[in-house]
């Protein structure tokens, strides 16, 4: 077992795009060798930084500790290697687990077939020494193997954080398709809000983005509301360290000031977004009212948009159209001095906004491609703003 300042390797996974973002929250914490790679970013550091990451990291799913590598071909040289293992200085016979696979162009075609002989090589480790097993729990297990096979190489790691990060805990409420809260995050930092201008989300749902806006602007770690990451039941777990770390959090919280407004066409969003800030303690930082994007009433001084409006899957292709140029009305309209970024993955009927993006950027929600689009909209004309 490592002590607590010697520094290993971890891997953080995010979404596909947010990878640079997730790069500089890890630098800014102090994590070394930091390397974007796909859909995730390796880094080093040391106990302290690894719990640091679960509780800070706005845009990371979850955080792998690697444990070590070896060559497989066989069912044979598998089951040995993770037999040999000395699981037992990594947890207790009391504690529950269980395996997550995936196998890339190797002689395993099944991840699922993986999984088994990796558990059935770890129950039988234990009962070698206990006489008896630690149990299985797919749902909720305390302890979670990952298992990566590629070609003839098997890369064994724990996940530090279990329960995946963008699970907050905050939300009480959803309605239909909203983010994950860690593509919100993204989304926020992304967009690059000094947590200072107005923020608006005119389209708001159940409030992710206005609650995480409201998390960042008061420099609150999104971990705050978790009970429990995976790390806290490893053999070396150390509470104190824990301890220290959310002592050190609450310390670094700021005062806000400034607006962070939420409106939805919809009163049935309002309220689930309401229901959602109050679990989050966030009331006092976000106001919210039900209005339509084109009667919303902007606030002065302009500052950050962000907009998730329904992609299609429920409006007829003319209704897109028609809504998707409203949007780009009423931005010129009533939204001068913001910057307004849209995200969706109807990549036509952006088009039909009738504006000219000032940044594209591709971002994945779920399955569905989409682009992350900036709109300056400009005080006076624009040439106004350049002369
Ligand atoms: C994809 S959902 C937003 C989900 C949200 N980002 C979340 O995380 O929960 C789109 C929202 O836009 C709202 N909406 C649709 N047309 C609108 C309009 N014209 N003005 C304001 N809101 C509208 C819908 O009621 C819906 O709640």
């Amino acid at each position: 077992m490592e002590t607590t300042t010697q520094s290993q390797t971890y891997i953080a996974k995010t979404i596909a795009g947010l990878e640079e973002v997730l790069a500089k929250e890890l630098t800014t914490l102090g994590a070394q060798d930091v390397k974007t790679i796909k859909r995730a970013v390796s880094f080093s550091g040391d106990k302290k930084l690894l719990y640091e990451t679960n509780l800070w990291c706005r845009t990371a799913l979850r955080i792998l500790k690697p444990l070590y590598s070896f060559p497989a071909s066989t069912n044979d040289q598998l089951y040995k290697s993770i037999y040999d293992y000395p699981w037992e200085n990594i947890f207790s016979v009391d504690n529950t687990f269980s395996i997550d696979s995936i196998v890339n162009d190797s002689s395993f075609s099944h991840s699922h077939f993986v999984s088994q002989k990796v558990k059935d090589a770890v129950a039988d480790k234990f009962r070698s020494i206990n006489g008896t097993r630690p149990s299985v729990d797919i749902e909720n297990p305390d302890i979670k193997i990952n298992i990566h096979i590629y070609k003839d190489q098997c890369d064994v790691s724990l996940d530090s954080s279990g329960e995946s990060l963008h699970k907050r805990g905050y939300r009480v409420a959803v309605g239909l398709a909203p983010l994950s809260e860690v593509l919100a995050a993204g989304l926020i930092l992304l967009s690059e809000w000094d947590g200072k201008r107005n923020f608006i989300d005119p389209m708001c749902g159940s409030g992710t983005i206005l609650i995480e806006a409201a998390l960042i602007a008061q420099n609150i770690p999104p971990g705050i509301f978790k009970k429990s990451f995976s790390f806290m039941n490893w053999k070396d777990y150390d509470e104190g360290l824990w301890k220290r770390i959310k002592t050190d959090a609450t310390g670094k919280q700021k005062i806000f000031d400034g607006l962070i407004s939420g409106s939805d066409i919809e009163a049935r969003a309002i309220r689930n977004t309401r229901g959602n800030i109050i679990s989050a303690n966030m009331q006092k930082v976000i106001s919210l009212q039900v209005a339509s994007f084109d009667e919303f009433k902007t606030p002065e001084g302009g500052g950050v948009m962000i907009m998730n409006p329904p992609y299609g899957e429920r409006l007829e292709q003319n209704d897109i159209v028609a809504f998707y140029k409203s949007i780009g009305d009423t931005l010129k309209k009533n939204c001068k001095g913001y910057d307004a970024w849209i995200i969706s993955s109807d990549l036509n009927a952006m088009k039909f906004i009738g504006l000219k993006p000032t940044r594209k950027i591709a971002i994945f929600n779920g399955p569905l491609e989409c682009r992350f689009m900036k709109f300056s909209i400009y005080v006076g004309s624009k040439k106004d703003q350049y002369n």
